[in-house]
C-alpha cells in the first residue's frame, strides 16, 4: 500500500545490505521510522515489542529470522536454536509457530550447505503467499459488501465497524480485515469505517493512518462506543482480524473483539473475521479453552503513549501510582457468534463443516 505516493510493503529484503528491513510500528502514527534487523535477538525483539505486529507479519517475520540465522550458521543445532528464540516471542498468534513449522519441515532434511538459500527463498515465498492470500480475502469480501451496498440508497455509505488493526501493516501486504474495504473503495463502492481506539495499544490508530493514506472515508472511536453505534443503526456489518482460529469456527482477536460480537448479535448486525489459512490452527476446536491468551507488560495498561504539543512522541501515566493492572492481549469469540469467515478460499460459516468444505485436506482421517 501507498505512504505519500510511495509503494511499500510492511517488510522487505534489502539485497543490497542484505538485511531485512520493516517499519518499525511503535512510532506510527507519528513518524515512519524504517529499521534494519541485523541479529536474531533483534528478530526477537521486533516481535515481543512489537515493532512489528498482527498474526500474517508476525510469521513472515519469524521466517526471515531463521533465514537470517542460516546464514550465520546452517548447522542443525543453530536451526534449533533459531527455532527456540522465535517461537518464545509471542505465545497466541498461530502464525509465528506456523511459520516456524514451515521453516523446519523445508530446511531440516537439506544439507546445510543448501540451507542458507533455500531459507531465504522460503522466506520471500512465504511474504508473497501472503500478499496474494489477503488480495483474494478482498476479493471475497468485496462481494459481501457488494450485496450489502445494494440495499442501499446511491451514494450510501456502507458502514464497517473494525477492531484494532488488522491493516496492510499486519500483513506482508493489503491486510485481511482491511483488503476487502479497500477494494471496495477502489471499485467506488463508498464505505465508511468505525474504527475503535483498541486499548491498550491503540492498534486502531494504526488503522486509521492506514485508512487515511489510502482515501477510505473513517472514523476514529473509543472502544466503548461501538455498542451504541449498532443500538443506533449505524453499522452495517462488523469486520475484524483473527489472530488464532479453530476448526469448529472460535475467532481469537485482540482483547474487545468478543464485545463487539456480543454487541454485533444483540443488535442483529452481521459479523465477519477475515483471516488467512495459516491463522487456522486445525489442533484446536475450544477456542476459550485452548488458546493461550498474552498477557502483556502491565505498563501497556497504566501508560499511554501520544505526541505532546511540542511534537514529541512520549509516554504518561494515566493511573494513579501504583494501581494493580492488567492486560489480557486476547479474548476468544465463540463460533456461535461469527457470521462467517471470509478466507482466500471463499466466505465459511463458523462450523467444523463448512470450513472443511473449503480446506478438506485437514478432515480428520
Ligand atoms: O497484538 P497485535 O497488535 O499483534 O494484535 C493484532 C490483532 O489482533 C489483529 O487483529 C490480528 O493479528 C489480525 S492481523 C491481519
Amino acid at each position: 500500500m501507498k505512504v505519500d505516493g510511495t509503494h511499500y510493503r510492511s517488510l522487505w529484503y534489502d539485497h543490497d545490505e542484505a538485511v531485512l528491513k520493516i517499519i518499525d510500528q511503535r512510532w506510527l502514527p507519528h513518524k515512519f521510522v524504517v529499521q534494519a534487523v541485523p541479529t536474531l535477538e533483534d528478530y526477537a525483539a521486533a516481535i515481543k515489542e512489537m515493532r512489528v505486529r498482527g498474526a500474517p507479519l508476525i510469521g513472515a517475520t519469524a521466517a526471515y529470522g531463521v533465514a537470517h540465522q542460516m546464514g550465520k550458521d546452517a548447522s542443525d543445532a543453530s536451526l534449533d536454536h533459531a527455532r527456540d528464540v522465535l517461537i518464545q516471542t509471542r505465545p497466541t498468534a498461530i502464525n509465528l509457530k506456523w511459520a516456524l513449522d514451515r521453516c523446519q519441515a523445508h530446511l531440516a532434511p537439506l544439507a546445510p550447505s543448501d540451507r542458507a538459500t533455500a531459507a531465504l527463498q522460503l522466506a520471500h515465498d512465504i511474504s508473497d503467499e501472503d500478499v496474494e492470500i489477503n488480495r483474494m480475502i478482498g476479493v471475497h469480501g468485496l462481494d459481501l459488501i457488494r450485496k450489502i451496498a445494494a440495499d442501499k440508497a446511491d451514494g450510501e455509505p456502507v458502514r464497517i465497524l473494525t477492531h484494532c488493526n488488522a491493516g496492510w501493516i499486519a500483513t506482508v501486504d493489503w491486510g485481511t480485515a482491511t483488503s476487502p474495504m479497500y477494494q471496495a473503495h477502489d471499485a467506488g463502492i463508498p464505505v465508511h469505517i468505525w474504527v475503535g481506539e483498541t486499548r491498550p495499544r491503540n492498534q486502531g490508530v494504526l488503522t486509521a493512518w492506514e485508512l487515511g493514506h489510502h482515501g477510505v472515508p473513517h472514523t476514529y472511536l473509543t472502544d466503548n462506543a461501538g455498542g451504541h453505534l449498532m443500538q443506533h443503526g449505524q453499522v452495517d456489518m462488523v469486520l475484524v482480524g483473527v489472530d488464532r482460529a479453530t476448526r469448529q469456527g472460535d475467532i481469537c482477536n485482540k482483547i474487545g473483539t468478543y464485545l463487539k460480537a456480543l454487541a454485533a448479535h444483540d443488535n442483529d448486525i452481521p459479523f465477519y473475521a477475515a483471516l488467512p489459512s495459516p491463522t487456522i490452527d486445525w489442533t484446536v476446536r475450544d477456542g476459550i479453552a485452548e488458546i493461550p491468551i498474552e498477557e502483556r507488560d502491565h505498563r501497556e495498561t497504566t501508560h499511554i503513549w501520544g505526541r505532546n504539543d511540542e511534537g514529541n512522541v512520549e509516554q504518561v501515566q494515566v493511573s494513579p501510582d501504583g494501581t494493580p493492572a492488567g492486560n489480557p492481549a486476547f479474548d476468544v469469540t465463540p463460533a456461535r457468534l461469527v457470521t462467517g469467515l471470509i478466507t482466500e478460499r471463499g466466505i465459511a460459516k463458523a462450523n467444523e463443516e463448512d470450513m472443511l468444505r473449503l480446506f478438506s485436506e485437514h478432515r480428520e482421517a
